[in-house]
């Protein structure tokens, strides 16, 4: 049996936050859920240690293997794992840092096997880096291997390139007596995890490494500024994948997406897009430069022109929307559909080949099939206190800047006169229309421009 001790109990201080650091979000998730994601399948158990802001950690992370450790005080990283001790009953334990999102679960894997096909006691994870600022520094003297950390190197071990990467497998026994014997270290009293790679090493315990085939896998994030790099990482790692699934994008560096989001071949994607959350985009649809869709579904061909916002819609196939639409939460756009320059529709269904193309609201709307809702019109749903329905039969039309003043129901085939105010429900096949009757009155308009002059001459 294999368990793992994730620790994620530090402050993060260098982030200068009051968000516990394994929570800081890398593509629309916390950093702690790619290393737990990252862990072989073969850990039956995750311990999560928790201290600075534990409960906030603890109601973030959702997970069937984990049980969390509280750490308290915080007193570096072999005190967080010796919290975790009294719960482990497995023999090997995997020991893994809440702030290390880029590894892979391939590694993982691989370090795994070497372990255990090599009979090892302890495994530890290494990375050959250009700049080790930063890392503990691995070293060897004779075939003693050990670990100095950043703020304790001389002069000559500053040029060790050999970085720690903060991932380890332990024979639990060396646990058990190391974590004990280990001495604090200056200025903070703190006790150091990497101390019982020499600790075992010391003592002959079989003690190897496996080393990074991607050294960007080593990024750890302490700092704002690693977050960042972090992020920027694992944005081309999808934005990779993507095309390797047949998405075209015009501009990688210039697409935003999440994690999560799925995108099916033969979509094209123009520059400066954002695809966030739980999205998922069809096949051969069109994204056009300066969208942002949050938490929808796409299905196939689907056009979103320049400029328009989705937020928790569904839109069927061959709709066209925008540009400069606004799909609020709860919208269903059906087939075909067209949803048009500056309009926005909340939680309303859009039925089949319908069409709202120009500057118009429509919110707790039901609309049927082939509806035409002219320019203008908007959707009178709330009287101040309370929202109201709207009703749309199919092959309605509605005339340009219309008020529909809800609760109301409009029937199939019914006309809506354009600038008409609908306060009671239109049968089907019907023609409503309010209007002020129109006045002429001969000449006045000569009148006004005679005034109009006069008034420039005396200016
Ligand atoms: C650590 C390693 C360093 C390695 C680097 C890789 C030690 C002493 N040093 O340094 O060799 O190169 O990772 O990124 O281990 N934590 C606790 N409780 C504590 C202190 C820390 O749970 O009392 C957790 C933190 O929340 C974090 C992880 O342990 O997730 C690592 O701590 P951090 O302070 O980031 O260590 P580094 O300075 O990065
Ligand atoms: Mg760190």
């Amino acid at each position: 049996m294999l368990e793992a001790v994730v620790l994620a109990a530090g402050q993060g201080t260098r982030m200068a936050s009051q968000q516990p650091k394994v929570l800081h979000s890398i593509l629309g998730k916390p950093m702690i859920e790619y290393v737990l994601k990252a862990l072989p399948e073969e850990v039956e158990k995750i311990w999560i240690v928790t201290g600075y802001k534990a409960s906030e950690v603890e109601s973030v992370v959702n997970h069937p293997k984990v049980s969390f450790v509280r750490q308290s005080p915080q007193k570096g990283t072999a005190d967080a794992v010796k919290a975790a001790l009294p719960n482990l009953s497995a023999k090997h334990v995997f020991v893994v840092s809440g702030d290390m999102p880029l590894v892979r679960k391939d590694t993982l894997d691989q370090m795994l096997s070497f372990h255990f096909s090599n009979a090892l006691s302890l495994t530890f994870l290494v990375a050959e880096l250009v700049h080790p600022q930063g890392y503990g520094r691995v070293l060897k003297e004779q075939e003693k291997i050990f670990i100095v950390e950043e703020s304790e190197l001389s002069a000559e071990q500053e040029k060790v390139s050999l970085a720690n990467v903060g991932f380890y497998i332990f024979s639990k026994d060396i646990l058990e007596s190391a974590l004990f014997e280990l001495s604090p270290h200056y200025p903070k009293d703190e006790y150091y995890l990497t101390d019982v790679i020499g600790w075992a090493s010391d003592r002959g315990y079989k003690v190897d490494m496996w080393k990074l085939k991607d050294p960007t896998e080593a990024i750890g994030v302490n700092t704002r500024e690693d977050l960042a790099e972090a992020i920027e990482i694992m944005r081309n790692r999808k934005t990779q994948e993507l095309m390797e699934k047949g998405v075209t994008l015009i501009s990688p560096s210039t697409l935003y997406v999440e994690i999560d989001v799925e995108i099916e071949s033969d979509t094209l994607i123009y520059p400066w897009v954002f695809l966030q959350g739980e999205t998922s985009i069809g096949k051969g649809c069109t994204i056009y430069p300066g969208v942002r869709i949050v938490n929808s579904t796409l299905e196939d061909r689907v056009q979103i022109f320049d400029n328009s916002l989705i937020e928790e819609a569904y839109i069927e196939k061959e709709a066209r929307i925008g540009p400069m639409a606004h799909l609020r939460p709860g919208t269903h756009i059906k087939e075909k559909a067209s949803i048009g320059n500056f309009v926005e529709v909340k939680k309303s269904t859009i039925g089949k080949a319908s069409k709202a193309n120009h500057l118009s609201y429509i919110g707790d709307a039901t609309v049927g099939d082939k509806v035409n809702i002219g320019a203008g019109t908007i959707t009178c749903n709330y009287d101040g206190v309370k929202k109201h329905p709207t009703f749309i039969g199919d092959e309605a039309f509605i005339g340009s800047n219309c008020e529909l003043v809800a609760p109301v129901s409009i029937g199939a085939f019914a006309l809506i006169g354009a600038g008409t105010t609908v306060v009671k429900d239109v049968p089907e096949n019907a023609l409503a229309l309010s209007r002020a009757p129109q006045t002429i009155i001969q000449k006045r308009g000569v009148k006004y421009f005679i005034a109009k002059k006069k008034q420039k001459c005396v200016e």
